[in-house]
C-alpha cells in the first residue's frame, strides 16, 4: 500500500451518479479505497412513529450528524477502524447494526451535502461535484426509490416538490462553488473519471 492517504468527497444532487462513480473508483483502488457515507449519519428518530419519519425533511443540512462523520473520519485518517452506522431507507431510521470499516489509503466520502458542511470539507484533498440534469434525477429517483427504497409515487412526487427541490437549491447546488472538479453526467463520463483517477494517484504517490 502507498504511503499517503487521498480524502476524495463525492457530492452531487440526489440520484446524479455518486453511486455509479464510486462503483468504478472501487473497482479501480480495490482493497485500498473505504467509503463513507453522509446517509448512515442521518439523524434515529427512536420517539417517532413510521409515518411521522416518512413527512420529514431529509435534504436540510440539520437532518444529519455530521459531527460524528468528521470524528470517524478523522480516526480513520489516523490508522484507526470505525464502527460506521447502518440507515435503513424503507423504515427511515437507523438501523441496529453498525459496519467496521478499516483505515484505508483512499477514504471517499459520499453525499448530497457534504461539500455544504465546512468541516467535513476541510478533511478532503479532492472534492468533486457530480453535475446531472433535474429532469434526470428526478427519473433515476423516482426508479430508485419505487423499488429499492419502498417509497410510493405520489410520496416520492410529494416529497421532491417540497424538500428535496427547494433544498437542493438552497443548500446542494450552491456547495458546487467549493469542488475541484464537476463531473458532468455522473459515472458515464468516461474522461472525467480517468482525469479523478489520475488525480488521486498522483496524490497517493506523493506527487502532488
Ligand atoms: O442516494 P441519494 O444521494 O439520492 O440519497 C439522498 C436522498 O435520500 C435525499 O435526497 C433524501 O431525500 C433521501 N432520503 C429519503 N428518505 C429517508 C432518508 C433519505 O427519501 N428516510
Amino acid at each position: 500500500m502507498s504511503e499517503k492517504i487521498c480524502v476524495l468527497g463525492v457530492a452531487g444532487g440526489s440520484a446524479s451518479g455518486k453511486t455509479t462513480i464510486i462503483n468504478k473508483l472501487q473497482d479501480y483502488f480495490g482493497e485500498d479505497i473505504a467509503v463513507i457515507s453522509h446517509d448512515a449519519y442521518y439523524k434515529a428518530h427512536p420517539d417517532m412513529t413510521l409515518e411521522e419519519r416518512s413527512h420529514l425533511n431529509y435534504d436540510h443540512p440539520d437532518s444529519f450528524e455530521s459531527d460524528r462523520m468528521a470524528e470517524d473520519v478523522r480516526k480513520l485518517i489516523k490508522g484507526y477502524a470505525i464502527d460506521m452506522p447502518v440507515y435503513d431507507y424503507v423504515v427511515h431510521n437507523r438501523s441496529e447494526e453498525t459496519v467496521r470499516i478499516e483505515p484505508k489509503t483512499v477514504i471517499v466520502m459520499e453525499g448530497i451535502l457534504i461539500l455544504e458542511n465546512k468541516e467535513l470539507r476541510d478533511l478532503m484533498d479532492i472534492k468533486i461535484f457530480v453535475d446531472t440534469d433535474a429532469d434526470e434525477r428526478l427519473m433515476r429517483r423516482i426508479k430508485r426509490d419505487m423499488i429499492e427504497r419502498g417509497r410510493s409515487i405520489e410520496s416520492i412526487i410529494d416529497q421532491y416538490s417540497q424538500t428535496v427541490k427547494p433544498m437542493h437549491e438552497e443548500f446542494v447546488e450552491p456547495s458546487k462553488k467549493y469542488a475541484d472538479i464537476i463531473i458532468p453526467r455522473g459515472g458515464e463520463n468516461a474522461a472525467g473519471l480517468d482525469m479523478l483517477i489520475t488525480y488521486m494517484t498522483k496524490k497517493l504517490h506523493a506527487e502532488l
